[in-house]
């Protein structure tokens, strides 16, 4: 007899199968059970007859929530079942039952976030949940199966750093030797540099840290980062190779993950439109957009959620802004030629108010400027001296970005908050799970 899992019950209709499990919920209805199992894979409803089956309907009767099953019966299709199947139960084999004294903690009932932050690890038990965790995967292997097909070869970038990547306020300080102390990496990006150096067109794609001070829906500690490096690119084709990376993640979760987007109520037709090409404004003009709102922002402000959201409310699908003021931009970044208060980098913000889903840009190239920026930003030389190397041996023209994984789940789910797309998030004041 085949062991099936619920997402492909489809292909045994009228056939016996066995699923293996746990017991999602039970109505019982006199000489009939409505158990739902849950297999990670999805929810199917099954009816225990006590006529035809007893022994199966004895050892599912008083069954509680979360006790793990393994199920024997034939599959039906049921246009009022959920997923459209059902299965008619004739064995069932208790694998362990969750005693009475000691119920699982999580009802089918709304609970606050923190008492499910705290049962994180059994919160993701349920069907959202598990179904964010899906997509979350679908949109990691959509990610590298592009940067692949783009002939960019992955390398890893170190998590224990010397220096700081992206400012010294949200370093984590560790020790690592008895005198020495690391830093855990907040980006990837400079150790791309110097694999983009050595191959021509590299990613990094792995975790980073950041000692994020407030508490933010768009905010974890501890995120995944995407991060494509090329030698001898331009800022124009990092604004290409970006939105074509986001277009491709989006249509491959809307063909392969079609039943979890629908588990979260999201409404794909917005999806659908990420397609190229997306919009792609300066600095300068996003300014006025703002303005034109109502919105406070002046020429050579950093701009925040607020604006983020009015920005991408103007746009049906992801926006591009380039050409910031240097100022507000970190100390690797090139200058733009022709106005060299701008720098040569660009954000990607997600559509419906999302927020920023990509930083990037193109890089220092010349070894004097780069030297004057590190001192002015009053970073250690010391630290730096491997990645002013770059610029002393054959320095070339390079660009590249950083894409939030969780950032863009979030959007693509349609999740309030970030915490829900990370299988354990790191945020201020939470580390338990
Ligand atoms: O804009 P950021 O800071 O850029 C960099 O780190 C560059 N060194 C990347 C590069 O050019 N290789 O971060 C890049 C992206 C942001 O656009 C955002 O999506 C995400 O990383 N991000 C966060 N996601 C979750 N929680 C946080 N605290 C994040 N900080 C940044
Ligand atoms: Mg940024």
């Amino acid at each position: 007899m085949p062991v099936v899992s619920v997402e492909s019950v489809g292909k045994y209709e009228g056939q016996e199968v066995t699923i293996r499990g746990w017991l999602y919920n039970l109505r019982e209805s006199g000489k009939l059970l409505f158990p739902i199992f849950r297999d990670g894979t999805g929810l199917i409803q099954g009816v225990a007859s006590q006529k035809e089956n007893p022994a199966a309907f004895e050892a599912l009767k008083g069954l509680t929530q979360e006790s793990s099953v393994v199920v024997t019966g034939t599959i039906r299709a049921d246009k009022r079942a959920p997923g459209g199947y059902e299965i008619s139960i004739r064995g069932v084999q208790v694998v362990h039952r969750v005693p009475e004294s000691d119920p699982y903690p999580i009802q089918l009932k709304e609970h606050g976030v923190d008492f499910l932050l705290d049962r994180r690890h059994l919160w993701i038990r349920t069907p959202r949940q598990a179904a964010i965790l899906r997509i979350r995967a679908e949109v990691i292997r959509a990610a590298r199966e592009y940067m692949d097909s783009q002939g960019y070869i992955l390398t890893d970038a170190p998590i224990f750093t010397p220096a700081a990547c992206e400012g010294t306020t949200t370093l984590f300080e560790v020790s690592y030797t008895d005198e020495e102390k690391a830093y855990l990496t907040q980006s990837g990006q400079l150790y791309a540099e110097a694999t983009a150096m050595a191959l021509g067109k590299v990613y990094t794609f792995g975790p980073t840290f950041r000692a994020e001070k407030s508490k933010t829906r768009r905010h974890l500690r501890e995120f995944w980062m995407l991060e494509p490096e090329a030698a001898y690119t331009r800022l124009d084709d990092m604004l290409a190779l970006g939105e074509g990376l986001v277009s491709h993640i989006v249509q491959s979760v809307l063909k392969n993950r079609r039943p979890e987007l629908d588990t979260l109520k999201r409404e794909v037709a917005k999806l659908e439109n990420i397609k190229p090409p997306f919009p792609r404004i300066t600095y300068d003009e996003a300014v006025k957009i703002l303005q034109k709102h109502g919105n406070p922002a002046k020429w050579g402000d950093d701009f925040g959620g607020d604006e983020e959201t009015i920005l991408s409310s103007e746009f049906d699908r992801p926006v591009m802004i380039h050409r910031y003021p240097a100022a507000i931009k970190p100390f690797y970044m090139e200058p733009d030629p022709n106005r060299p208060e701008l720098a040569l980098g660009f954000d990607m913000l997600a559509s419906e108010g999302y927020g920023e889903i990509i930083g990037g840009g193109e890089r220092l190239s010349s070894y004097e400027l780069l030297l004057k920026r590190i001192r002015e930003n009053n970073l250690p030389e010391e630290a730096f001296q491997w990645y002013l190397d770059l610029r002393r041996y054959g320095s070339v023209p390079h660009a590249g970005f950083g894409l939030g994984i969780e950032r863009t789940i979030t959007w693509i789910c349609g999740t309030e908050h970030i915490r829900e797309v990370i299988p354990f998030p790191r945020m201020l004041y939470r580390i338990y799970p």
